[in-house]
């Protein structure tokens, strides 16, 4: 079992990675103060799969369990499911100090997040992420939301889980599609803080897809290490966080221009590529190293070209969804594996030439 630390002041907290550990929640949980009752949000293939083992630890340690079920999809993070989601909780006698756990992947802990920060004005929050990309990104870091209208991921707020429980275990009943999702973020972090993490995952990716869990575990504690010293220095995302966007500017695009028929990890796979390509253009990214990053993404059973779409639709997509400063685009370029930069200078029209120009 590994333990990495967000240090966040009195905000602070513990993520534990390890095999196993659905069934030692109960007892972590009294560890760090719990007691009494408490409520687990899921959705129904995750309940299928790990309810019982969780509960069973939960009770086991004399707790009482409620369990609140949402159906799957991005689109219950919504107003209108956390809605329902305080009446039950209401209905439930949750109170103040009634600690709420999110067992799933991003959606759940997303939306749980959410209406953990704001039934009551903020209960314990407990996350128990059961993606990879969960694991290694969206269960660290405490942003928290919903989605409405156009504003995706825009209402919402930062509010820290006072704990994370990665069992790599729940990472075996995931899908191939899925499991590529969450190593599109492990090669972000190693491209963006560690090339040492890079190198791990050229060499191991073939253990990595056949789910060894040995080599599960240490990716996940590598990529949330990263994601917590980034967190560390820069909580409200004012600065050194917007590193994590590596990838993500032509990403959301393309998920956009796909209608999200192109999954985001595999978006996110062409945006870095694509930032790769603009840093070399631009002087800076050797070859040799856009060659390793494509190597490494298509290993991973990523994409390595540009899907079949609109591409001349890409750059409005992208001027539309960032800040353009002086006519730039903020980019975040990797000047190496391990090291990246953010550029305010990057021009539409390279943008455009690396995009249309993709072979
Ligand atoms: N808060 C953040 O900082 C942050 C960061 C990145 C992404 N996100 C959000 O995360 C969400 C995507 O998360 P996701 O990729 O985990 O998708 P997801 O939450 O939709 O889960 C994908 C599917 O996998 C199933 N599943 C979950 N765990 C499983 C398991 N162990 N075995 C088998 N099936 C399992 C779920 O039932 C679901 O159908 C998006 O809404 C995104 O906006 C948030
Ligand atoms: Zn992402």
């Amino acid at each position: 079992m590994k333990k990495v630390r967000v240090k966040l002041g009195i905000n602070s907290y513990d993520i534990h990675i390890g095999r196993g550990l659905l069934r030692q929640t109960g007892r972590r949980l009294k560890e760090i103060g719990f007691s009494d009752k408490l409520v687990i949000i899921t959705d129904p293939t995750v309940r299928r799969l790990y309810g019982t083992t969780l509960k069973e630890s939960l009770t086991s340690s004399g707790f009482k369990v409620a369990i609140l079920e949402v159906a799957e999809g991005e689109e219950q993070k919504s107003l209108e499911t956390a809605g329902q989601l305080y009446h039950e909780l209401t209905d439930g006698y949750a109170e103040r100090n009634t600690p709420v756990l999110a067992l799933g992947g991003g959606v759940i802990g997303d939306l749980t997040g959410f209406v953990a920060a704001t039934y009551l004005r903020g209960v314990p929050l407990i996350q128990i992420p059961t993606t990879l990309l969960a694991q290694v990104d969206s269960s660290i870091g405490g942003k928290v939301a919903v989605n409405h209208g156009s504003l995706k991921n825009k209402i919402g707020a930062f509010y820290q889980p006072r704990l994370v429980i990665s069992d790599i275990t729940t990472l075996e009943t995931l899908t191939a599609g899925e499991l590529s999702d969450g190593l599109a973020e492990t090669i972000k972090y190693g491209v963006i803080r560690d090339e040492a993490l890079f190198s791990y995952l050229e060499e191991n990716i073939d253990r990595i897809k056949a789910l060894d869990e040995s080599t599960l575990e240490t990716i996940v504690s590598r990529s949330a290490k990263i994601k917590a010293e980034v967190v560390a220095k820069d909580e409200r995302d004012f600065g050194l966080r917007n590193i994590l966007n590596y990838g993500h500017t032509v990403g959301h695009a393309i998920e956009s221009v796909s209608d999200f028929k192109v999954r985001h990890g595999e978006a996110v796979a062409i945006g870095m590529l694509a930032a790769a390509r603009i840093s070399n253009e631009l002087g800076m990214l050797d070859k040799n190293e856009l060659i390793r990053l494509k190597n490494v993404i298509g290993r991973a059973g990523l994409p390595t070209e540009v899907p079949d779409l609109q591409r001349a639709r890409l750059i409005p997509a992208i001027k539309h969804d960032k800040k353009i400063f002086q006519g730039k685009i903020r980019f975040v370029l990797p000047k190496s594996i391990g090291d990246v930069f953010v550029s305010e200078e990057v021009s539409p029209s390279l943008i455009e030439q690396v995009l249309l120009n993709w072979n």
